[in-house]
């Protein structure tokens, strides 16, 4: 089997990369060059446009930005589009609206292709050492597909037809980014009332809520280092799909939305490009604008 990569960012260029270096046929494809040029090094093949992608593979990732630019890429809504996904299996791993997903997976069916949603949790760091957790979704079982994936991820689990796996990546993004934020509030809490950070720190550490997560972050927040793991910016978009997926769904979600605010409200202050540690200045300005 020749697997199609298309989408070498940040979170793409690393999985590919797990790829080739498991020994998967790889054809790749992304529109800045230059991102190519390590799978190329790895064996894999450099296309020069999306076409040769599908023409070259049995099965086509693709982890790309967001709905607009996989439109864009796949050129949905054209005869393109058609005649590339006829008899391959596309597989989604970005995220997406869960809405978005299950549309495009009538027009892959319509067009006579497969698809298969398969979004990720877990950031660069188990993007690089193939730790990834991949949630999946498809009319089917598809071992195929599955043994595909393996080299990029720890754990592979099933969630249904489409767009289970969209879904579920929200539920756990609403875990996220509430606990993120609640550790946020935890340390502008302690700060304001003239508690020591690393006091702070010793004490979540020690306790049962302590996790990777809690001490990467608590850490960021102990020493006000805001570099990017993850940006404001993006959770921002992954805050806004859970919203608009449970307003879609008539759930309520009052947590997810005070986390928009306040994530909209770093982005409107300038720190879209920090990681999303830095909603606690958020935080910040809420207090000073409160005691002034
Ligand atoms: N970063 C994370 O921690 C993380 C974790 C889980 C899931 N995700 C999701 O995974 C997906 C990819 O994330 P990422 O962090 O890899 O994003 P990224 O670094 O911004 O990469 C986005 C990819 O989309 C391509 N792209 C953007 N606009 C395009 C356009 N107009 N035409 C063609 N290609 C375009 C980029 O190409 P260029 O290289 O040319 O810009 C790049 O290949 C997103 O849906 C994201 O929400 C991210």
């Amino acid at each position: 089997m020749t697997v199609g990569f298309i989408g070498l960012g940040v979170m793409g260029q690393p999985m590919a990369l797990n790829l080739a270096r498991a020994g998967t046929q790889l054809i790749v494809w992304n529109r800045t060059p230059d991102r190519a040029e390590p799978l190329r090094a790895a064996g894999a093949t450099v296309a020069t446009d999306v076409e040769e992608v599908f023409r070259g593979a049995d099965t086509v990732v693709v982890m790309l930005a967001n709905d607009r630019v996989v439109d864009a890429v796949l050129r949905r809504g054209t005869g393109d589009f058609a005649r590339m996904v006829r008899g391959r299996t596309l597989v989604h791993m970005g995220t997406t609206a869960p809405d978005y997903s299950a549309g495009l997976a009538a027009d892959v069916a319509r067009a006579g292709g497969t698809y298969r949603e398969a979004p990720v949790s877990g950031s660069r760091g188990p993007a690089e050492t193939g730790d990834l957790v991949v949630m999946i979704a498809g009319d089917a079982v598809d071992p195929g597909v599955e043994r595909m994936l393996r080299p990029m991820c720890r754990e592979i689990v099933r969630c249904g037809p489409v767009p289970g796996a969209l879904l579920m990546k929200l539920a756990v993004n609403t875990f996220l980014i509430g606990t993120v934020t609640a550790l946020c509030e935890a340390f502008h809490f302690a700060g304001e009332h003239g508690l020591d950070p690393g006091t702070l720190s010793a004490v979540l550490d020690a306790g049962p809520m302590a996790s990777t997560v809690s001490r990467a972050k608590g850490g960021k927040l102990r020493e006000r280092d805001f570099s990017v793991q993850a940006s404001i910016r993006d959770v921002l978009y992954n805050n806004q799909l859970i919203v608009d997926a449970a307003h879609a769904g008539g759930v309520a979600a009052p947590l997810s939305e005070v986390c928009r605010e306040l994530y909209a409200e770093a982005l409107r202050d300038g720190h879209g490009t920090a990681d999303m540690a830095a909603v606690v200045r958020a935080l910040e300005t809420r207090t000073s604008r409160s005691t002034r």
